[in-house]
């Protein structure tokens, strides 16, 4: 499936994403910057993995570092979610969707604003600030001269971009699969929290959660919604959901092949319909 974009989402999606303090993404550290987070927290690779993050936290409750940094972490998702979600409210005017989803997404947009600033908050509690740490999910691609990874854009570059604005595709990698992941990370980040004694970072992972549980309805509720009548874009939610599911845990060869043959299978029924 496909759409003609208005000028404005154009300008939107042509538009790079931007925060102050600027983005840093973990990704693309120079070996300096893999030094100094080797420092702080032991193992620069280990950052990215906030599950092992939070482990680590509830072995080492008084270490104020390894909080920041676990913090830091799920804040950065925060901050790609308010840039994600309201290029949404743009983009999806011009798709064939209810106005009620595209009012989900607005709602969601503010949700995210409102974690952001918890965890801003929360960081700000151990001495520390957004931006002390890289960021694990957002900041666009990589700098001048860098090859991009990751399974997605190595393999399917344009193709994986223009598939993951669809609607359908976008609600069941984002809301009902990622989300889902961030739901159990709060839910277990909050009890973590509690056990440890930290009455804040308890609650504010407990808000979090709640949201999360309100982020993944939205998921299932408008897939079911926008695939009711058309087997096809069924078939291709559910596949996008076990391809999401696979990212999460490591990629074997043969879930890569699976993914060769989605995008290929995809890419075809798009130019039929085209053609
Ligand atoms: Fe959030
Ligand atoms: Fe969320």
């Amino acid at each position: 499936m496909t759409t003609t974009y208005s000028t404005f989402a154009k300008k939107v999606q042509d538009t790079p994403s931007v925060r102050e303090p600027a983005y840093r993404p973990a990704m693309w550290l120079s070996e300096k910057e893999k030094a100094d987070l080797a420092t702080k927290i032991g193992d620069a690779d280990l950052y990215q993995d906030l599950f092992t993050m939070r482990e680590m936290v509830r072995e080492a409750p008084d270490n104020i570092e390894l909080k920041k940094a676990l913090v830091s972490g799920i804040a950065s998702a925060e901050f790609a979610g308010i840039d994600a979600f309201s290029r949404k409210v743009v983009e999806w005017q011009d798709w064939p969707v209810p106005n009620t989803l595209i009012m989900a997404m607005a709602r969601q947009t503010w949700d995210e604003v409102r974690h952001a600033w918890l965890a801003k908050g929360l960081v700000e509690s151990y001495g520390g600030e957004i931006g002390d740490y890289p960021d694990t999910l957002a900041g666009g691609g990589p700098p001048p001269g860098v090859a991009p990874q990751g399974p997605l854009q190595q393999g399917f570059g344009a193709q994986a971009e223009e598939l993951l604005r669809e609607p359908v595709v976008s609600l069941s990698m984002t809301n009902v699969s990622l989300e889902g992941g961030a739901l159990i990370l709060f839910q277990e980040t909050s009890a973590v929290a509690e056990k440890i004694g930290d009455k804040l970072m308890a609650h504010c992972y407990d808000y979090n959660w709640a949201d999360e549980v309100t982020h993944t309805a939205i998921g299932d509720y408008f897939v079911k919604a926008l695939t009711e009548d058309n087997p096809m874009e069924e078939k291709k939610a559910l596949r996008v959901h076990a391809l999401a599911e696979s990212f999460r845990t490591r990629l074997s060869g043969q879930q890569s092949d699976e993914l060769k043959e989605f995008f290929a299978e995809e890419m075809s029924r798009a130019t039929d319909a085209l053609g």
